[in-house]
């Protein structure tokens, strides 16, 4: 690489980086999200309507769904945070209309709950028994009249390490969504092991839209992600470079990402990192090759972007932070469920 011999200064790291920080809190509102938004909006105003009326119908659901990577969370918080008819307290008063909870690990069903009731602003209850616990959630969600709580990665929760509370969270969930005083509405994230935990239940499955957050494919995708680093590559005065203007450069950049949108946007903010550093005036192949080497730590000979034959290469095995497809223990723990009832 031009740039290889170079010793990094601080200045340019000072430079570049508020840059980066800047780009990676872009939101790119792909077709799903704009599902998650439609559906969203089609919850929130009839129960606006129906609060008018003075119903209190039980409460339905989303479930948005996607491997780790394909940018979930991200969907969801957006959602959330920057929705115009929502009022999340902002005003200084007691109302949170949204709440969003991160499953804790154990996800136990009386921790899932204390992490809630600190969600909604409320010190640890570790006295008290997890029924306790979720009537004093149900309290506070009416007192703060909220319409919706999120779980991201939910599949945890209803599905714990040992299995065993299937039945209990279920229950638990179900009660919430249909309280005659104050039901609440669930958003609940996770793997694609989530829709086969909801359909365990028919009462539960129904109450829920799902939302996918498909893997992404050259035919499918490409203009799209094509769009995307022009666009990227363009807002920080960049140009696109060597080797990144032919579908087998996409194909190749599609599976160094494990086929989820998500990464590939992470691998291509990452290449523009890399050529901003190096203080190139153009994003290249070698941006990415050096991007993938640095979230994978291997040899070039596992690089998608580098490999002769790169289709057998076992992207997300290589990728830091993002999990297997579909945890074993869930689905040992649906089958040892569905036999068991
Ligand atoms: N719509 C989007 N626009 C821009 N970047 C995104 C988008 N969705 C995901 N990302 C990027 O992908 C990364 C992974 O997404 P995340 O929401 O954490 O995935 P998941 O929760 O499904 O594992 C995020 O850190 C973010 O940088
Ligand atoms: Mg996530």
């Amino acid at each position: 690489m031009a740039h290889g011999g170079e010793i990094m200064d601080g200045s340019r790291i000072q430079e570049v980086s508020p840059v980066i920080a800047d780009l990676k809190s872009r939101f790119i509102a792909h077709e799903p999200y704009t599902q998650l938004r439609t559906q969203f909006d089609r919850l929130l105003y009839q129960r606006r309507s129906d609060i008018l009326a003075g119903r209190m119908p039980e409460a339905r659901g989303i479930a948005v769904i996607g491997n780790s990577g394909s940018g979930k969370t991200t969907a969801v918080e957006r959602l959330i945070e920057k929705h115009p008819a929502l009022n999340l307290g902002q005003d200084g008063s007691e109302v949170c209309e949204a709440v969003s909870v991160r499953v804790p690990s154990p996800a136990t069903l009386k921790f899932v709950g204390e992490t809630t009731l600190r969600s909604f602003g409320f010190p640890l209850a570790s006295n008290k028994t997890s029924n306790q616990i979720w009537s004093m959630i149900q309290f506070h969600a009416q007192a703060r009249k909220t319409l919706f709580v999120h779980y991201d990665e939910a599949q945890d929760f209803i599905c714990n390490t040992s299995g065993k509370e299937i039945e209990d969270v279920i229950k638990t969930i179900k009660s919430f969504m249909q309280d005659q005083t104050w039901s609440v509405g669930l958003i609940l994230s996770g793997m694609p092991a989530l829709k086969d935990l909801l359909n365990l239940d028919s009462q539960l499955s129904r109450r829920f839209k799902p939302i996918l957050l498909p893997t992404i494919g050259y035919t499918s995708h490409g203009p799209e992600i094509w769009e995307i680093i022009e666009t990227y590559v363009g807002l920080v005065d960049l140009a696109v470079g060597k080797g990144i203007n032919q579908k087998d450069f996409l194909q190749r950049l599609i599976h160094a990402s494990a086929s989820e949108f998500g990464i590939t946007v992470e691998m291509i903010t990452g290449a523009i990192e890399e050529a901003l550093m190096a203080g190139a005036s153009s994003v290249t192949k070698d941006h990415f090759i050096a991007t993938f080497r640095s979230r994978a730590g291997c040899v070039d000979a596992l690089n998608p972007f580098v490999a002769l034959d790169y289709r057998g290469i076992d992207a997300r095995k290589l990728l830091d932070g993002f999990d297997e497809v579909e945890p074993q223990r869930l689905n040992h723990a649906i089958q040892h469920w569905r036999k068991a009832s």
